[in-house]
């Protein structure tokens, strides 16, 4: 068998990935990526980061950013990662982040990024803040992932497209200088990779939308989650089943089975003759059971922010040590003399 290339001292592959502190993490963020985190964190070396570079892409206010950045590390820990086993910190506190992002923006078509959906839909939304970071983002994201030597990067359907950019920018780099970079595979998961919004289930759950109705956040209360489900959008007709014409409730049985883990077909016999009342009220309920130790342990965490520090500060030195070691790799095959 091919040696696999970038594994870890221990054997093992490497994943990673992040989000951004861009707004409050929803259940879509959570179905959608850090679940996958927690099932898998013993299986790889594992890193995941609160991606604090990439939210300044839209303006950030600072102490907001500053208490967002700590409350995401905090809801990462309770959601299940744990700190001693994996590799969890911010990616501000790793400066090869932005090293290697220049360089392989010298490794990346013009044209490439233009394409991007993401770059084309944020720039309609914030027509007055088309920053040059909003295009040159999925570069950034490249070297995150790259710097790690990640096999694998799971995230939610929307990373489809940068990932494969990302593929792209270290196969070029490969071809172009020798074997340097680890190709990334995204783990996508089957059901629940694009959580919808609420009140409009035909786009996707943002946790920067304006409408809160739209989005359940990890840290809402059992009411107001009951309160938001209850209001959710449903379709005409009174059936309940999986089908394109059917956006919300299709968006509600997706919800249910990647929490409950029952399959949608399990779901679609259990709601037989049943109405979407009783599938609001159930949903709202298996989200509460999910969620309430996930609260209960954050609570504890924040109120004990000196342990929040330490670990982040540990940790990030864990992160320079292998991105270091990128790095280093890198200013060899680009002729950079060693630091
Ligand atoms: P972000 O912060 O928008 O989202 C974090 C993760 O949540 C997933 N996600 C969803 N999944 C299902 N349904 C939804 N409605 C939904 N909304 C978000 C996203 O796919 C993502 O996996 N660019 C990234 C952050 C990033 C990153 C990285 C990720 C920066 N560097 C390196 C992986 C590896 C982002 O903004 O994610």
């Amino acid at each position: 068998m091919a040696k696999i290339f970038g594994l870890g001292p221990n054997g093992k592959k490497n994943t990673l990935s992040g989000s951004a502190p861009s707004g409050d993490l929803t259940i879509g963020n959570y179905i959608g990526a850090v679940r996958t985190w927690d099932e898998i964190q013993e299986e790889y070396n594992s890193y995941f980061m609160v991606v604090d570079l990439h939210s300044i892409t839209t303006r950030q206010d600072p102490k907001v950013l500053h208490e967002r950045s700590l409350s995401f590390y905090a809801q990462y820990l309770a959601c299940g990662l744990d700190p001693e086993k994996n590799v969890i910190f911010l990616q501000s506190h790793v400066a090869e982040h932005a090293e290697l992002a220049w360089i392989l923006s010298c490794f990346t078509p013009f044209g490439d990024l233009s394409r991007m959906t993401q770059f084309k839909d944020k720039s309609a939304k914030h027509p007055k803040n088309v920053n040059a970071g909003l295009f040159t983002y999925p570069v950034l994201m490249a070297a995150d992932i790259l710097l790690y030597d990640a096999h694998v990067v799971p995230v939610g359907e929307d990373q489809k497209q940068h990932l494969e950019l990302t593929r792209d920018i270290a196969q070029r780099f490969n071809n172009d200088r020798g074997e340097t970079f680890v190709v990334p595979e995204p783990m996508i998961p089957k059901v629940g990779a694009r959580v919808m919004a609420l009140q409009e289930p035909t786009r996707k759950m943002d946790k920067s939308d304006p409408n809160p109705a739209n989005t359940v956040f990890l840290l809402d209360t059992p009411k107001a989650i009951e309160k938001k489900f209850k209001s959710a959008t449903t379709d005409s007709g009174s059936e309940i089943r999986f089908a394109d014409d059917k956006p919300g409730v299709s968006n509600l049985l997706q919800i249910h089975s990647s929490l409950s883990g029952q399959s949608i077909a399990e779901l679609e016999t259990h709601f037989q003759g049943k109405m979407y009342g009783h599938l609001k009220v159930e949903v709202a309920e298996v989200v509460t059971e999910r969620l309430k130790p996930v609260r209960e342990k954050y609570e504890q965490l924040m109120n004990d922010r000196d342990y929040l520090q330490t670990v982040m500060r540990k940790s990030a030195g864990r992160a320079r040590e292998h991105a270091g070691r990128t790095l280093a790799r890198v200013f060899e095959k680009m002729g950079f003399l060693a630091k």
